[in-house]
């Protein structure tokens, strides 16, 4: 049985009063249930902050970008085992303004993927078509090629501990939401492409849905087969609509 988890990427937003705020406001309203997981990505310079609010709460903490190399001279870069240091479990990687906007390449993203595995992060690789590519009937093609890239480099049984977000560009900060068949419809075929390789990886690895979700649509998403959770952006950064998200996957 997968839990639903919740994640909440805060991309570069808010301030240190703000994200003290947002987080205090999230931990106070946790919803009583089984089954589902809360996790918050803050920016970089608030992750310790936030750590030390969310001890004890059950609320996990991860960041958004991670370095491929361990140490050394990356001016500007920050090192999977610092993330760890300040109380990190979990680490977006390939997200797919990074790759749109910082040209992260999959082979990249893999390099992240595994240099956070092995510093003892989860790793929540983000693989999701453009417009034009899902009009070009291309979408199954390109996930294919983002999700290979990584079972490539790091074998299938590295998804025993790593998370999968599929975020369809078009539906990131537009409101335009996939309905839950078209989110299903990708997150089976994700599934269907680690079964080919081990079936027990697939049934247990998480598949989260990413884009425009809020709390009028959380639960329809939730609701199918294969959509084990969400990760939001703008619905994350104000505390009640975050916990709206949270209720509909506590009472999924
Ligand atoms: P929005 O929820 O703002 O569409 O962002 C989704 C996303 O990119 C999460 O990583």
């Amino acid at each position: 049985m997968r839990e639903i988890l919740v994640a909440g990427n805060w991309k570069m937003n808010g301030s240190s009063s703000g994200s003290e705020e947002l987080v205090d406001g999230i931990v106070a309203g946790v919803p009583a249930g089984n089954g589902f997981e809360l996790l918050v990505c803050p920016p970089f310079p608030y992750l310790a902050a936030v750590a030390a609010r969310l001890a004890g709460s059950g609320v996990k903490l991860g960041a958004q970008n991670v370095s491929e190399h361990d140490a050394g001279a990356y001016t500007g870069e920050v090192a999977p085992a610092m993330l760890k240091d300040v109380g990190c479990q979990y680490v977006i990687v390939g997200h797919s303004e990074r790759r749109a906007m910082y040209d992260e390449s999959s082979a990249r993203v893999a390099a992240k993927f595994q240099s956070a595995q092995a510093a003892g992060l989860t790793p929540i690789l983000c693989v999701g078509e453009t417009l034009s590519e899902r009009e070009n009937g291309q979408t199954e093609a390109v996930v294919d090629e983002q999700l290979g890239a990584v079972v490539d480099a790091a074998g299938v049984a590295a998804f025993e501990s790593a998370v999968i977000a599929y975020e369809p560009v078009w539906a990131i900060g537009t409101g335009m939401t996939a309905t839950p068949e078209q989110a299903q419809d990708v997150h089976r075929h994700i599934r269907e492409q680690l079964a080919m390789q081990d079936k027990v990886v697939a049934d247990g690895v998480q598949i989260l849905y990413g884009g425009s979700m809020k709390g009028d649509n959380a639960a329809g998403l939730l609701a199918m087969q294969d959509i084990d959770g969400g990760l939001i952006g703008g619905a994350s950064l104000k505390a009640a609509v975050f916990l709206a998200i949270a209720a509909a996957a506590a009472s999924n």
